[in-house]
């Protein structure tokens, strides 16, 4: 059978997804917005091969290991439920970006695996299949199938199909960088998905998060219609805040940050304050990206990597949507 190359880019959340309303489905209790980072991208190739006795999952070049490969094959199932075959693949995936980096890879290893491995079984499905069927891999993923400005709506649907995403600016539209600072390259202590579980479960702030990102989405979207950064970036900031407060106020509570990110956010702060058009977010892990016009890029990357405890500086622009490049 033929065999199919996805290439997607990783997405930064602006309005944080953070709690799931179905597990299963990754169903998201709130609508989220991010944008595509390029350079941080992931290359999937997929083959089916009726020799094929299990399938084979490698990792920048070596094999997977059985956590991961478990995962890929679990995605598989779905896709061969759907196209009614039973065929193993082989499955090739590289990070353009150093895995151990400690970015997050899922957004964009789910976007391009569910792009070519949908493509390799014969399935032609439009931009809202594939953001539904990338979402059941890692939620975040539904949002690097059309890339660019995305915003992905809770849906009401309970099988998920309006929980997609959708673009609604392409890349070129805004004036916008993102400057990743590596704080920790190691491995996520705590994964995503039991984060938001933790913080569903437990946390006396989540309810309050749920509603409270349902208005900054509305907020942030106008703001991306108008080209209102500041605006934009304010959202940014404080979905970012909310969501690490409702994290820790879990039990037990979940910090995400060492040093270096508290000094990063201070920094951008400071920035700010000098006239920089610049904000700050942050995810499930302690890397801090700072949200910047392109005129303040180079003060911000300069600022970053004198910070002490930034190991990296990734410099992203806003890039595309998931495709099949062979
Ligand atoms: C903090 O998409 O990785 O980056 O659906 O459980 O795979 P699962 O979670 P994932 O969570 C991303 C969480 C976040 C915020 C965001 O990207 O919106």
């Amino acid at each position: 059978m033929a065999r199919f190359t996805a290439r997607a880019l990783a997405n930064v959340a602006l309005v944080k997804y953070f709690g799931k309303r179905d597990t299963e489905l990754n169903l998201p209790a709130a609508g989220s917005l991010s944008i595509a980072l390029e350079p941080l991208a992931t290359t999937t190739t997929v083959e089916f091969d009726e020799a094929l006795p299990a399938d084979r999952v490698a990792l920048d070049d070596a094999p997977a290991p059985s956590e991961f490969a478990a995962r890929v094959s679990r995605f598989l199932d779905l896709v061969r439920d759907r196209a009614g075959t039973s065929l193993r693949a082989r499955v090739k995936t590289a990070n353009e970006f150093p895995t151990a980096a400690g970015l997050a890879s899922s957004a964009s290893g789910f976007a391009a695996l569910a792009v070519a491995a949908s493509g390799a079984a014969g399935l032609q499905l439009g931009d809202s299949e594939l953001s539904a069927l990338a979402r059941r891999g890692s939620g975040s993923a539904c949002r690097s199938i059309p890339g660019g400005v995305a915003v992905w709506e809770a849906g009401v649907d309970p099988d998920g199909h309006d929980s997609i995403a959708r673009r609604i600016a392409a890349p070129d539209e805004l004036d916008l960088r993102v400057v990743v600072g590596i704080a920790d390259a190691g491995p996520k202590p705590l994964g995503s998905t039991t984060s938001m579980e933790r913080v569903r479960r437990t946390s006396p702030y989540y309810r309050a998060w749920v509603e409270s990102t349902a208005s900054d989405l509305e907020v942030a979207a106008a703001a991306v219609a108008d080209r209102d950064y500041a605006r934009l970036g304010e959202v940014a900031e404080r979905s970012a805040l909310g969501m690490h407060a409702a994290a820790l106020a879990a039990r037990p509570g979940i910090l995400f940050w060492n040093g270096t990110t508290v000094a990063a956010l201070r920094c951008i702060r400071e920035l700010r304050a000098a006239g920089h058009g610049v904000w700050f977010t942050c995810d499930a892990g302690p890397q801090p990206k700072a949200l910047c016009r392109s005129a303040d890029e180079p003060a911000v990357a300069a600022a970053f990597e004198q910070l002490a405890g930034i190991e990296q500086v990734i410099r992203c622009r806003i890039g595309g949507g998931a495709t099949l490049i062979g």
